[in-house]
């Protein structure tokens, strides 16, 4: 139950083993550090694929504890790190577990998150092996069971007063309808005490839709989709919100700064 046969290469429903994740928005990923996670702080990734997480994380001082179930992509990351590290020598380094994250009461026993980041498997839009574990090989009901209990763990390991961000798109399942995970996410988080505080989108490449969306539109009416689900969610007491985070640091570029001083 669960799990469906998946072999290298072949076609699963309507997803194939996809060769290299795709890369995460660096911009999307800084903004979250500094509007939501301390300075300094601890940020906790239980679906942490390639390295841009973590690396940008060094870059804002900040530590980073990454949990992924693919070697190869965990060794990746390390050797990223090992290249572009000594650009941040103060920074204590990102760490990449390879585990399942189902496991992170295990390998984060003690840990206290001060930030929750990350980008889920979208269920099986991109299958990234073949390994029973991968929670891109299950049908829906065991994915969700997996994923809610992954998000449970996060939860508990999260600081009072402290935020949570998973970036997440809706998939369409075998019949063309949505499976309304943005909704599954809002739920396994509110299910575990971290309240839906903001959402926002993160607007894709509107030309590959383009490209994309005819024939399921002309078709079947399906709308192509160009956007992902930024969802935020608050574990404690808002009120505690500006003595625990401050104000926003707004670095402006250098030029711009010149300006800004001879503005005001
Ligand atoms: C969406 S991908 C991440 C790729 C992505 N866009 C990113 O942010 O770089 C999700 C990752 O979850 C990992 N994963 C799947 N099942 C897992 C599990 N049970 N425990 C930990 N990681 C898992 C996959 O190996 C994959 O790298």
């Amino acid at each position: 139950m669960g799990s469906k046969e998946v072999t290298p290469g072949s076609k699963t429903g309507f997803s194939t083993i996809a060769p290299t994740t795709s890369i995460f928005d660096p911009v999307l990923c800084e903004l979250a550090y500094r509007w939501f996670c301390p300075k300094g702080g601890t940020v906790l990734d239980p679906f942490a694929g390639g390295s841009v997480r973590g690396v940008i994380a060094a870059a804002c001082g900040l530590q980073y504890v990454g949990v992924d179930l693919r070697s190869e992509q965990v060794e990746a990351n390390r050797r990223q790190w090992e290249e572009l590290g000594r650009h941040w020598p103060e920074t204590p380094p990102p760490v990449w577990h390879c585990s399942d994250s189902r496991l992170i009461p295990g390998i984060c026993h003690d840990l206290q998150a001060d930030l929750v980041f990350s980008c889920p498997p979208y269920a099986d839009l991109e299958v990234y092996s073949d390994n029973p574990q991968d929670l891109s090989t299950l049908d829906y009901p065991a994915f969700r069971a997996a994923y809610r209990e992954i998000i449970a763990h996060c939860a508990a390991r999260l600081k009072p007063d402290r935020f949570a961000c998973f970036v997440v798109g809706d998939v369409r399942d075998s019949k063309g309808f949505y499976q309304n995970f943005p909704a599954d996410t809002i739920a396994a988080f509110q299910d575990v005490g971290c309240v839906l505080y903001n959402e926002a989108v993160l607007l894709t490449q509107a030309g590959t839709v383009a490209m994309t969306a005819g024939i399921p539109f002309s078709g079947y009416r399906k709308l192509g989709k160009t956007h992902q689900n930024v969802l935020v969610f608050y574990k404690g007491n808002p009120k505690n919100i500006k003595e625990v985070f401050g104000e926003v640091e707004i670095a402006l570029p250098p030029e711009e700064a010149g300006n800004a001083a001879t503005d005001n």
